[in-house]
């Protein structure tokens, strides 16, 4: 039945619109509450338009009373951070690395503010926290290729490492040599007492005693931890003897390079990357 037909509740005030002999539209007021809601956020909205920015206009926007808008909130946040931030910073920037550790306060704020620029600028690489990589020294140990004082440290950030090693594969070294030297020093501190250590020329560059030299960024042969380290570690010793470090007459030498940073980062966060990695645990 449609609405032009006859009403058969005309006592009820219905809107006259009637379906299916008896459902029909109220035209009953809306609840107390409801209209109260409804009045409610009315005011609400010429409450917040009076008092924050709300409607566009061509090019610009209603500013409210307060002048108040987000990106000047967060500018001023920023401003705030860079006030507490400010004393610490001036003192950093007359300080020593060495210095700013012995401050335990300063030394504490580097630790909190530097895990930015580290994850920025490091982690990639050295992974987070300093734990390393297959081809990336970890360093939060205190095995140091480049030696652990704050200054070796502040020294490779700053102008970047590339340990040199020849290859030995070929002319130098026959493979059951290499097998030789290589098993030494898997079983470490015994390689100093392989004859072809001496007589090959290892000593050179890693020392009488096996144990590296800062200088030459030349790895400590005698204590079981790997600079390369991978799953079948005597696979990799081998490997490295055979085609050596950065060795550009070997396509299969080994290629790590520590970045110079001087020209990245300022002389600020240098050093506090300095302090941020010394402070890892392993800085001596
Ligand atoms: C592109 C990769 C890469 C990035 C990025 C990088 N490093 Fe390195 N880093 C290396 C490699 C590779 C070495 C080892 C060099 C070698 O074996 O001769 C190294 C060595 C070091 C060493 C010396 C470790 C030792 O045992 O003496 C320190 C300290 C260091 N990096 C700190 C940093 C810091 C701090 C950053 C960030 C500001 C950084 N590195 C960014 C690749 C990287
Ligand atoms: C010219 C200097 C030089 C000579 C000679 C040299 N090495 Fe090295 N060796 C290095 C350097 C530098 C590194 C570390 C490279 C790096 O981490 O960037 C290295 C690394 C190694 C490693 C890797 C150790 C690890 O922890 O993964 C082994 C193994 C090694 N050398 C064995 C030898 C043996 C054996 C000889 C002699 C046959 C020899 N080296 C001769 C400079 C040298």
């Amino acid at each position: 039945m449609s609405e032009h037909e006859h009403n058969p509740f005309p006592e009820e005030g219905n809107t006259g619109h009637i379906w299916d002999d008896n459902l029909r539209e109220l035209a009953n007021p809306a609840p107390n509450w409801w209209m109260m809601a409804f009045y409610a956020s009315i005011a609400f909205v010429i409450g917040y338009g009076l008092i924050y920015p709300m409607i566009p206009l061509s090019d610009s926007y209603t500013k409210g009373l307060t002048g108040w808008t987000a990106i000047g909130e967060y500018k001023a946040s920023i401003v705030e951070v860079e006030a507490v931030r400010k004393p610490f910073e001036d003192k950093i920037a007359k300080m020593s690395a060495r210095e700013i550790l012995a401050d335990a306060e300063l030394s504490a704020y580097v630790e909190a503010s530097g895990k930015v620029i580290f994850g920025d600028n490091c982690a990639a690489c050295h992974g987070t926290g300093g734990a390393g990589n297959p081809d990336f020294p970890v360093l939060a140990d205190d095995d140091w290729l480049y030696g652990g004082s704050i200054e070796q440290i502040q020294a490779t950030i700053t102008n970047g490492r590339q340990g040199m090693m020849p290859k030995m594969g070929g002319q130098q070294l026959t493979d059951a040599e290499i097998d030789k030297l290589a098993n030494a020093i898997y079983n470490n501190g015994t390689v100093t007492k392989e004859p072809l250590y001496t007589s090959k020329g290892c000593m050179g560059c890693h020392g009488p005693d096996g144990k590296g030299m800062v200088a030459l960024g030349s790895a400590n042969l005698t204590d079981g931890i790997w600079r390369f380290s991978e799953p079948d570690q005597l696979a990799s010793i081998k490997y490295t003897i055979k085609h050596g470090v950065n060795d550009a007459s070997d396509p299969e030498t080994r290629k790590p390079k520590m970045p110079a940073f001087k020209d990245k980062l300022s002389e600020q966060d240098i050093k506090k990357m300095a302090v941020y990695v010394y402070k890892f645990g392993g800085g001596k």
